[in-house]
C-alpha cells in the first residue's frame, strides 16, 4: 500500500489465526478503518444498514448475500467480540447475545424442540438447572441429569432416542467440582450427540473445551470475558466440529441445520463448518430476539483484550486464598480442585495445568468454603466481611460472596441440595483482583465472627 507521502507501507493486518493466545486477545476481530483512523474498533449504534441498491436488499432478505439487514441479527461491533472469542475458543463461529442465559437457551432451542430432550450433568449453575425445569419443561423441552459422569452406565440409561445434546460446564459452581471433558466427549461421539460446554467460569485462557471434545461452548460474558462486572452479555461459540449430516443419518435430526431450503440449500451447504452458529444466528437468535446491545459487545471486546492477564491474578489469588482458609480453624472444608489436597486435583493438573508459582492447579477463581456452625455461622462470617461484596455474580475484580443455600439453590428441594453438596455452611467466593493479603485480612475478620 502507498501512502499519501508515497512511503510503501504493509497493509494492516486481519488474520490473527496463527499468532499466540496473547495477541488473539488484543487483536483477533478488529478491522482497520481506513476512512477515519480509529484504533479502537467504535460503538456501531445502528439499528439497521443501508442496502447497495434493490437488488441487494432482495439478495439479502432471500439469504444469498449474508450482509447485514438488521442488527438484531448481526451488528459489526459485536462481530468484533465474536471473531476474537471465536478464536480464544478455537472456534469457527460465534454469535453474542443479551446474557449467559439467552445463550444456553438460543444454543439448546438450536437443537431441540418441544418433544425432544437434553442430558445435562447435574453439578450445574443453579440459574441453568431452573431454566431447564421451568422454562424449558414447559415448552416441552425435558432435561434429565447424570449425577456420576465417571460412570456410562447412567449416561446410557439417561440417552434416548430424541435426546438432541448433551450439557455441562467445565468448573461448576459453587463446588469447583471440574468435570472431565473428554469423558463426557467419548459418551457425546458414542451416542452421535453434541456436546455443549458452558466454559463461563472457566474462560478460554484457562481451558477450551473444543481441544477437550465440546462441539460447542457457550459463555454468560457477564463475567470474565468482560471483566468489570458492568454489562450483562452472553456468547456461543460453534466449535464447527460436529458432523450434523451424519448424526441425522444415524438418526438423531437436526433440522434448523440440515433441512434444505428452496434454491439456497442447508445451512450445512451454504456454511459448512460454520452452519450451527449460523442457524443458532438466523433461526433462534433473530426470531426470538436476545441480540447483544452493541454497547455492551464494546465492552466484551475490550474486556477480552486483558482476559489472561487477570485469569492469571484471579487464579494465583483464589489458590492463595484456598490454602490459607484450609487453614483456619473455623473452616470445615474449601471445594477448590486447584488445591493438592482436593480429591479433584489430579483432574485439575491435567486439563488446567499448575500455576506459575507451581503451587496448585489453575481452576479458576470461583469456589466453595464450608464454615462452622451451618446458616448462623455462614450468616456471622458474611456480615463481618467488608472488602468482599455481599452480592449475586462472579468473575468481576471485585471479590463477592453468597450463601448459595438461600439464593441460588433455595428453590430445590433438600434432597437435591443435599446431593449437590449445597450445604447450610457452604459460602460461595468469587476471587477478584484486589490485594490477595487485603482479601484474606478481611475473610479473617468475618470468620472471627464465626
Ligand atoms: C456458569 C453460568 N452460566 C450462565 C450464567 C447466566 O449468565 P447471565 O447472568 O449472563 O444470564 C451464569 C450466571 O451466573 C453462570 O454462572
Amino acid at each position: 500500500m502507498t501512502t499519501a507521502h508515497g512511503n510503501d507501507v504493509a497493509q494492516p493486518r486481519t488474520d490473527w489465526a496463527d499468532f499466540d493466545f496473547d495477541t488473539r486477545q488484543v487483536h483477533a476481530g478488529e478491522y482497520p478503518d481506513l476512512n477515519t483512523g480509529l484504533r479502537v474498533p467504535p460503538i456501531a449504534l445502528s439499528a439497521g444498514y443501508v442496502f447497495d441498491d434493490f437488488d441487494d436488499q432482495v439478495d439479502r432478505f432471500a439469504g444469498r448475500s449474508i450482509d447485514p439487514i438488521y442488527s438484531r441479527q448481526g451488528n459489526p461491533t459485536n462481530g468484533v467480540a465474536e471473531a476474537r472469542l471465536a478464536s480464544l475458543e478455537g472456534g469457527v463461529a460465534a454469535v453474542a447475545v443479551s446474557s449467559g442465559q439467552a445463550a444456553i437457551s438460543a444454543a439448546l432451542f438450536t437443537l431441540a424442540k418441544g418433544g425432544d430432550h437434553i442430558v445435562s450433568t447435574a453439578s450445574i449453575y443453579g440459574g441453568t438447572r431452573i431454566l431447564f425445569g421451568r422454562s424449558f419443561n414447559r415448552f416441552g423441552i425435558d432435561v434429565d441429569y447424570v449425577w456420576d459422569a465417571e460412570d456410562d452406565a447412567e449416561w446410557e440409561r439417561a440417552i434416548r432416542p430424541n435426546t438432541k445434546a448433551i450439557y455441562t460446564e467445565t468448573i461448576p459452581n459453587p463446588r469447583n467440582d471440574v468435570t472431565d471433558l473428554a469423558r463426557i466427549a467419548a459418551v457425546a461421539r458414542r451416542f452421535n450427540l453434541p456436546l455443549v460446554v458452558d466454559n463461563t467460569i472457566g474462560s478460554p485462557a484457562l481451558i477450551r473445551p473444543i481441544e477437550h471434545g465440546a462441539d460447542i461452548v457457550v459463555h454468560s460474558t457477564t463475567k470474565f470475558l468482560t471483566g468489570h462486572g458492568a454489562a450483562v452479555g452472553g456468547a456461543i461459540v460453534d466449535g464447527g466440529t460436529f458432523d450434523w449430516e451424519a448424526a441425522e443419518s444415524a438418526g438423531r435430526a437436526y433440522p434448523l441445520i440440515t433441512d434444505v431450503k428452496p434454491g439456497l440449500g442447508s445451512m450445512v451447504d451454504r456454511f459448512g463448518q460454520g452452519a450451527y452458529a449460523r442457524a443458532a444466528r438466523e433461526a433462534v437468535v433473530n426470531d426470538i430476539g436476545p441480540s447483544l446491545s452493541p454497547f455492551n459487545g464494546f465492552l466484551l471486546h475490550q474486556g477480552m483484550e486483558t482476559l489472561s492477564l487477570r485469569m492469571e491474578r484471579h487464579v494465583a489469588s483464589s489458590l492463595e486464598i484456598a490454602a490459607w482458609l484450609e487453614q483456619q480453624p473455623e473452616v470445615e472444608a474449601v471445594d477448590y480442585a486447584g488445591l493438592p489436597s482436593s480429591p479433584l486435583y489430579e483432574l485439575a493438573k491435567r486439563d488446567y495445568g499448575l500455576t506459575a508459582a507451581g503451587t496448585g492447579a489453575r481452576t479458576g477463581s470461583v469456589f466453595g468454603v464450608k464454615v462452622r456452625g451451618g446458616v448462623d455461622g455462614a450468616r456471622a462470617f458474611v456480615n463481618g466481611l467488608r472488602v468482599f461484596s455481599r452480592m449475586t455474580g462472579i468473575g468481576d475484580t471485585r471479590s463477592m460472596v453468597i450463601h448459595p443455600l438461600t439464593s441460588t439453590h433455595a428453590t430445590f428441594a433438600p434432597e437435591v441440595n443435599e446431593r449437590l453438596g449445597i450445604t447450610p455452611g457452604l459460602l460461595r467466593l468469587s476471587v477478584g483482583l484486589e490485594s490477595p493479603r487485603d482479601l484474606i485480612a478481611d475473610l479473617r475478620a468475618g470468620l472471627d465472627r464465626v
